[in-house]
Parts: structure tokens; sequence; C-alpha cells
């Protein structure tokens, strides 16, 4: 393996996601357009090509492999790179391999993600209501996610939620939201909206609700309790005092976590994002396409993760968003 994955900053690099698809069932209104155009699939890369490059990335010492999409299970024969994966983790040479998905398919394939080693998979659910569900996601039906939720419990995966904070949208729902973990023993995680994807730069500013609020709001019932827990991503966990409830907070824009990201992204299309908030990537699909692996592939993916810049650019002003990005969370993995 040689030295770790390692940043230009001294970050160690043990954590990688990858996008298997940009494509989704799903058009939720913060994430794409409804009438979004997905890429060719000649574009795409063939399953066989992202197994060879993410072993090259768990050769090179990464220990966490987490697949995104799009949605990830909307890939036809995605299984089988699962367990090409799956191979890795019961060699000893990954610690953990998991999924983000919007919930749609996974009463499908719970039992056969369980079968290649997946534990825990992260479900996007950002309002219990039937009817917002099916406005914010444009094509969705929530008692399809609470069927993958429940399948993916009766196979033994834990489950956590994601749940979007979007002003005007489910600011209403934080408590239904934490209620509804807790009954069903998923852990909840709030996520702050990143101006993302091409979507009006207002809507981004009118809907961004910063996490401080939403915590202020859970301390109206709950007293919290901050956790040294990590899960190796870039949540910060507190306990409800009262209950016991582990809740998360990602605030990439209120409390940048930066100058701890262990991450980089693949997308699938073989471009290699060392940080979700900036448009630098490198190429590696040509690389991949040439023929060129072993050492050489790995002297490519050291060089690009050398040039991770020290953080993102997003922000948002009090009348203005900054470092919006046109580029979509499909296409660079969440
Ligand atoms: P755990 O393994 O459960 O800790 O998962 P995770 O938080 O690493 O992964 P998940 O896919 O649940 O991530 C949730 C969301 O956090 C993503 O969709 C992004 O919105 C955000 N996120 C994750 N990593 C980063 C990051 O490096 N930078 C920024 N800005 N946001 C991130
Ligand atoms: N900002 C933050 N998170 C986003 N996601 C999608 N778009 C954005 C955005 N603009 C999240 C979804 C899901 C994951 C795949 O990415 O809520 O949990
Ligand atoms: Fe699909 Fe996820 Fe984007 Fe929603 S956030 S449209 S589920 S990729």
């Amino acid at each position: 393996m040689g030295t770790p994955l390692c940043d230009g900053f001294g970050r160690d690099v043990r954590y990688l996601r990858v996008s298997v698809t940009d494509r989704c069932d799903l058009r939720c209104s913060y994430c794409m357009k409804e009438d979004v155009t997905f890429l060719p699939r000649n574009q795409v890369l063939s399953l066989e090509e992202l197994d060879r490059l993410c072993s090259a990335f768990v050769t090179l010492g990464v220990r966490k492999l987490r697949v995104t999409g799009g949605e990830p299970l909307v890939r036809r024969n995605i299984l089988s790179f699962f367990a090409a994966m799956g191979a890795h983790l019961r060699a000893g040479r990954l610690d953990e391999l998991t999924l983000t998905t919007n919930g749609t398919q996974l009463a499908r394939h719970a039992q056969a993600l369980a079968a290649c080693g997946v534990k825990r998979v992260n479900v996007s659910l950002d309002t219990l209501d039937a009817q917002k569900y099916t406005r914010l996601t444009r094509l969705g039906r929530i008692g399809q996610v609470f069927d993958g939720i429940a399948a993916a419990q009766a196979a033994g995966l834990r489950v956590k939620l994601n749940a979007m904070a979007l002003k005007g949208v489910n600011d209403d729902e934080i408590f239904a939201l934490t209620d509804w973990a807790a009954g069903h023993g998923c852990d909840l995680t709030f996520i702050e909206l990143m101006p993302m994807g091409d979507i009006p730069a207002g809507t981004r500013l009118d809907q961004f609700w910063p996490l401080d609020e939403v915590r202020a709001h859970l301390e109206t019932r709950f007293r919290l309790i901050d956790s040294a827990l990590s899960t190796g991503g870039p949540a910060r966990y507190v306990t409800l005092a009262e209950t016991g409830q582990r809740i998360g907070f990602i605030s990439p824009l209120s409390h940048n976590f930066c100058n701890s990201c262990n991450r980089v992204r693949l997308t699938c299309k073989g471009e290699l994002y060392t940080c979700l908030g900036q448009e630098g990537s490198t190429d590696l699909r040509p690389v991949l396409r040439a023929g060129i692996e072993g050492a050489a592939l790995a002297r490519e993916i050291r060089a690009a993760i050398a040039r991770k810049p020290a953080g993102h650019a997003f922000g948002y002003g009090p009348c203005a968003v900054a470092g919006q990005m046109a580029r979509g969370m499909n296409h660079t993995g969440g």
C-alpha cells in the first residue's frame, strides 16, 4: 500500500463516496430540475470500471466506502458491484461498505445488500407527510420509503434518516421526525441545504435554515448533550438526555467541518472531486480506459488528492448566495 493517502494539508483520506449513477427515480426540488437531462450511458463507467477504480482506492488505504447517486439502487445490476466491494470487506481491506438511498427500491434489495456485508444504510426522508413528500420529490410515494425502511431493518440493517432542514417546507416537522425516528429505531441527521445544482438561487436563500435554529427548537423540548460519537462522516452528534436518542447535525455552511475532512468523491463518469464545494476535479476515466492500472493509476490518484483544497466555497449572505454550483448533488454524490 505504501504511505496512506494524504492531502497537502496533512488530512488522511480514508473515506470514498462513489456515485454509481446520476439517475434517480425522484426529482427532489432542492436537488434537480423536473426536466433534468441525465448523462448518456456511454459517459458512465461500467460496473467493471467502477470496481477497478474503487478497488484501487481500497488498495491505497480507503477504509470506508459509501455508494451514492442519484439513486444507487436504480442502476441495473448494482448488487454485483456491492458483491465485489463486499469481497474487500471480507478480506479485511475495508471497514465499512454502505449506501445513501432515497429508500424507494430498498424493499427489493435489503436482503441482498445485507448479504454483501452492508450493515447500515442512510435513507433520505425530509417529511412524514405523504402529500408534502410527493410535492417535494415530485414523483415519490412515501409508503415505498416506509416499506424500504422496514425491509432494511428486517434484514438486520441499521437505518439512519437524513432530513434536509428546509425553512418553510419542513420546519414544522422537527419534533415529528424526531419522534418517528425514535419510534422506529432509526438514527436521525439534519442537513443544511448547500447551494448546488441548477436551482434558482432565490429558492436556496429562502429555504436555507441554519441548524443552530433546529438545535434551538429541539432544546425547547429536550436537553441536548454533545456526543463524541463519530461515524467517520461529517455529522456532529448529540444525545437527547430525556430519551437517549441520538441526533446528528451536518452543518457545512454554519459550522464548516472542512479541516477534519477525510473524504473524496468519485462520480459515475470517473471524475474525482476532492471537495464537494469546489469545481476542480480530476478525470480518471481516460486513465482507466487507457488501461492504466497498478502503480501508475495509484500515482494519478495520489497526485489528485495532493491537490485537495482546504475547504468549500459555499456561503449564504443576508441577500445573496456565495459559491453556488451548477453541478448537481446527484452528479457528485451527496
Ligand atoms: P455516516 O457514515 O452515517 O456518517 O454518513 P455520512 O454523513 O458520511 O453520509 P451521508 O450520505 O448520510 O451524508 C449526508 C449528507 O451530508 C450528504 O448528502 C451531504 O449533503 C453532506 N455531506 C457529506 N459529506 C460532506 C462533505 O464532505 N462536505 C459537505 N459540504 N457536505 C457533506
Ligand atoms: N444540499 C445538501 N444536501 C443535499 N442533498 C441533495 N441535495 C442537497 C443539497 N443541495 C442530500 C439529500 C440526500 C443526499 C443524497 O444528498 O438530502 O440526503
Ligand atoms: Fe434523487 Fe437524492 Fe436528488 Fe432526491 S436528493 S432527486 S432522491 S438524487
